[in-house]
């Protein structure tokens, strides 16, 4: 047991042995005053209550899904080719009067994809190679012209990428929205364990934390001073991405439209699953609540349930876009809520008891992460809509195959050339739905199919590779 004169070191360590984490000091005598200073700090900050019960429930897993599930309401595609137009109304009249907000979750660690940075400053577009960041940029900035207005964007980072973001906005001069309408923010981080429950050492005075989790988003929101910019500009609604959905329809105002008619506190865009296998989490009733059920969570029963006229019964796939009322978050809050945490198993690289760095290939522990879609479960109302997924999800998560860059260059093609074929222009095709040549349309240009039927005069011929702007 290590002694110190320092009295606060001492308490914290003290907490570390009680708590059966004391293997983690292996490298103290080795370190300087300074580094001490750190790795103290760094300790005092864990919950202890909060993460001896997560190692309880990381090494002891219960049966996955405790309560009675059911399917959720959903407004389908077919009932919306009435509705949207009777809310759509609604859903413009709020971006016109400054009551949107938009919040873009960026705190992962995109490990699958393996690239060298925030994810949002991956290369994705087509002819340009616009990051992701730049490609949603645009978005936000077309929009603010269409409803001539300033959709702030508050941007969660980690404490892993936080800066290397900033710096990539401040290079890019914010994309033209302005320094002071972005608001970066980060979110917690928690430790990880191994198999054994005990922590892993990053470097010889750190332990090992990964970011909590997207759902660490509702509380960074208060936490940060988000919530405050927010009632100060007036803005009621937010409208919550991914930053890995390139084809992300931003601040759809049918979509806020609905959230607003139907008075949710968080509504929901869903596509339909499908097959059995489709790796995408499902919304449904939990007992009386409205929740979602990871893909990895459902077991067969229901994954392979079919109703009378042989539809999956749990069809509604959560592609992670949400219209949140500010007011709820900061109810949440006030209250004091907290989001459960789902546990991982995961690759995790530690320092060995030799002082060398490790980068196993195998999963050798567990993370933990809470998931914005928990908070449905305190809504007292949500609304969820069907959107088609071919024009509002694909994501960018792995390297290659399934969700990966090619994918979402396809994807992303596969629009522009449906909204140019729907305005009559000819294009000519590798297969059905791809172009011969790369073809990308700057979302200043247009964002979808009316903009450029619109603007129809000023597209050239398509004779190579073309961007449209
Ligand atoms: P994913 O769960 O797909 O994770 O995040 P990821 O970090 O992008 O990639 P992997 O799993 O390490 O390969 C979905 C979205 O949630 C954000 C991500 O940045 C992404 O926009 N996220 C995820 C956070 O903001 N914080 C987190 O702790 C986790």
């Amino acid at each position: 047991m290590i002694k110190e004169d320092n009295q606060q070191w001492q308490a914290v360590i003290d907490l570390v042995y009680q708590n059966g984490q004391g293997h983690i000091f292996r490298f103290w005598n080795q370190l300087t005053s300074e580094e001490k200073q750190e790795f103290i700090d760094q300790l005092a900050r864990i919950d202890w209550q909060q993460m001896n019960q997560l190692i309880h429930k990381a090494l002891n897993p219960e049966k996955k899904i405790e309560q009675e599930i059911q399917p959720v309401e959903v407004i389908t595609l077919q009932d919306r080719l009435q509705r949207d137009s009777e809310v759509l109304p609604s859903g413009e009249h709020a971006l016109r009067q400054g009551k949107v907000g938009v919040c873009l979750v960026a705190g992962g660690q995109g490990s699958r994809l393996g690239f060298d940075g925030p994810k949002g400053c991956f290369p994705i577009t087509p002819v340009k190679n616009k990051s992701l960041f730049q490609l949603h940029a645009e978005k936000i900035k077309a929009m603010s012209l269409k409803y001539d207005v300033t959709l702030p964007w508050y941007i969660m980072t980690s404490r892993t990428n936080n800066r290397a973001t900033i710096e990539f906005f401040e290079k890019n001069n914010y994309f033209g929205l302005g320094k002071e309408n972005v608001f970066f923010f980060t979110q917690e981080m928690i430790p990880a364990i191994d198999r054994q429950g005990k922590f892993l050492l990053e470097s010889k005075n750190r332990i090992f934390e990964s970011p909590n989790g997207h759902g660490g988003v509702l509380k960074a929101l208060w936490e940060s001073g988000a919530i405050d910019d927010m009632k100060r500009r007036g803005i009621e609604y937010l409208f919550y991405f991914q930053v890995d959905n390139v084809l992300i329809k931003m601040c759809d105002p049918v979509f806020i439209g609905y959230h607003i008619t139907e008075q949710s506190q968080m509504s929901n865009k869903v596509v339909r699953k499908v097959r059995p296998e489709d790796r995408v989490g499902v919304i449904c009733k939990i007992g009386d609540k409205i929740g979602v059920v990871e893909y990895s969570d459902l077991d067969d029963e229901h994954a392979y349930a079919r109703t009378e006229d042989g539809e999956l019964k749990f069809w509604a796939g959560s592609i992670a876009i949400h219209v949140i009322d500010v007011s709820f978050i900061e109810k949440e809050n006030k209250h004091g809520f907290k989001l459960p945490f789902h546990i991982a198993q995961k690759a995790i690289p530690f320092v060995n008891e030799q002082g060398e760095k490790v980068k196993p290939n195998d999963k050798n522990g567990f993370k933990f992460e809470t998931f914005i879609f928990d908070a449905l479960l305190d809504a007292d109302k949500t609304c969820t809509i069907e959107v088609e997924r071919q024009t509002e999800f694909s994501a960018v998560k792995n390297k290659e195959g399934f969700e990966s860059p090619q994918t979402a260059k396809e994807d992303l093609q596969r629009n522009y050339v449906r909204w140019l074929k729907e305005a009559g222009i000819t294009v000519p095709m590798k297969d059905e739905t791809l172009p011969l040549y790369p073809i990308e349309i700057s979302p200043l240009f247009a964002l979808d199919a009316e903009d450029v039927k619109r603007k129809k005069e000023r597209i050239p011929a398509i004779t190579g590779p073309t961007y449209i702007e």
